[in-house]
């Protein structure tokens, strides 16, 4: 076996049919065989469709870039499919065989991956009938490890994520559960703390005095396609802010973690989401949405979600954080924009942007910094110009899905780009002061900017005095 080659493991995998596994978590595994770090493994996939195992991995090939067909042939020959109802604690017995039996041909040592694809709901039912089943082992520690992944949304509101996570430390190690998020698996999302902590340029301004305000936005061209049912539940709030957008909130505004071990970043990311407080929220519904496909026609679901938070602690007193997402916008795009105060200005001209620093997710990934230069051959007269740092230009197109990072944080136990069960429940303590203030929801046109109330929501610039 290859140095690189990862541990031994069985993956099952619930809701092996759903979208998010035909699109990013077969290719992802596809992807960790090709690179050889997936060498000795199987995976089951689970879900209710009576279909067969060619059947589940056809509709990943659209996804797979430059199909290798010795790398397919090896996921084909390593997959199995178990179609289950995850309602019924029989089907867990009847997998159990399979599990052994794959086990034992694929001559494996009993470490497993059990990954939770599905709809938050059903999380506690499945794992209640794994450990009644066997298959998985409660508070295992040492070798074979069991590890379970759970898919975001982590619960549907604060009460049940807090019963999922008293239900799973009653049962599990915290060093066996991992909450993911798959934007913390982004290269340009890894690189905000590294971009901080390791340039000087960078930490000494990092505070109130010096930042203006902080604006954190994923923005999305695509409506709700297919995923309706799914998403009428939950809407951009509980879809886009509760995880994503709170998880970059914590990244960026946190203190120092000093070494950046998981327990020292989780730290420093929970004592920022102690101390968000809401200020005010905007949000819109895109005009059309009640008539997409198994969306509710009278629904109140929102697909814009816009917030000005606070993070009352010395470091950030005083200083807006700007969150805005949306779906059927005029782009996609996801930025994190430090918005630096205007400095004294020495001319009579003088510039009217302030610095700013910028990582950009999506798209020309990279790290952007916003400063003023001189105009050429005029004297005293300043321009915005931007100095680049364009991830794909220097490194090339072809850095990791996020989902291949984290697959393989998850094989090598290390859980710094996971939630934690703290983290999770302050972030649903947000969402529910939020939904508590019961914002207007405006329409929109789909391919605008949002709703038109928008411009009124930023407050007013602050010179530097
Ligand atoms: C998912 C949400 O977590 O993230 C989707 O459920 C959203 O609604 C998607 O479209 C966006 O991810 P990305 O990586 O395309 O920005």
């Amino acid at each position: 076996m290859s140095q690189s080659c990862f541990a031994d493991c069985l993956f099952i995998l619930f809701g092996a049919t759903g979208d998010l596994s035909k699109r990013k978590l077969i290719p992802a595994l596809y992807k960790l065989i090709e690179d050889k770090k997936l060498c000795h493994f199987a995976i089951i996939g689970a879900a209710l469709e009576p279909v067969d195992k060619l059947q589940v991995l056809e509709q990943s090939k659209p996804f797979i870039q430059n199909l290798n067909s010795a790398v397919w042939d090896t996921l084909v020959q390593n997959f199995y499919y178990f179609p289950m109802d995850f309602y019924h604690g029989t089907m867990y017995n009847n997998l159990r065989p399979l599990v052994a039996e794959v086990e034992r041909k694929h001559n494996l040592s009993g470490n497993r991956i059990l990954y939770f694809a599905t709809m938050p709901q059903h999380f506690p039912t499945i794992t209640k009938f794994l450990l009644e089943s066997t298959l998985v082992q409660a508070k295992q520690s040492g070798s074979p490890w069991t590890r379970l992944v759970y898919e975001k949304p982590f619960g549907e509101d604060l009460a049940s994520s807090q019963a999922l996570n008293n239900f799973l430390r009653q049962a599990f190690a915290e060093e066996q559960i991992f909450r993911i998020d798959h934007y913390l698996g982004k290269e340009l999302v890894g690189n905000i703390a590294l971009a901080r902590f390791t340039n000087r340029i960078f930490e000494p301004l990092w505070n109130k005095d010096h930042i203006e305000s902080v604006h954190i936005s994923i923005k999305e061209t695509l409506g709700v396609e297919q995923r309706g049912a799914y998403y009428d539940e939950y809407g951009q709030l509980k879809d886009m802010v509760q995880s994503h957008m709170l998880q970059l909130l914590a990244l960026t505004a946190m203190e120092s973690p000093g070494e950046l071990t998981a327990h020292n970043i989780r730290n420093a990311k929970a004592a920022v989401l102690a101390n968000v407080n809401v200020d005010q929220v905007l949000q819109g519904q895109y005009e059309g949405y009640r008539t997409e496909p198994r969306v509710n026609p009278a629904s109140t679901t929102d697909t814009f979600t816009a917030i000005r938070l606070f993070v009352d602690n010395q470091r950030w007193q005083g200083i807006p954080f700007y969150l805005l997402t949306g779906k059927a916008l005029d782009r996609k795009e996801t930025t994190i924009e430090i918005r630096f105060k205007m400095a004294k200005c020495p001319l009579t001209a003088c510039p009217s942007e302030p610095n700013a620093l910028i990582f950009k997710i999506y798209p020309d990934d990279g790290i952007y910094l916003r400063l003023n230069a001189k105009l050429p051959g005029i004297a005293y007269e300043v321009a915005p110009v931007s100095m680049d740092f364009c991830h794909s230009c220097l490194f090339g197109p072809n850095t990791p899905e996020a989902y291949e990072t984290l697959l393989a944080d998850v094989m090598k136990g290390d859980q710094a780009a996971f939630i934690r069960a703290d983290e999770v429940e302050m972030s649903w303590r947000i969402i529910a002061t939020i939904i508590a203030q019961q914002p207007v929801l405006h329409s929109y046109k789909r391919g605008s900017q949002g709703p038109a109330a928008l411009s009124s929501f930023y407050l007013p610039r602050k010179e530097e005095s």
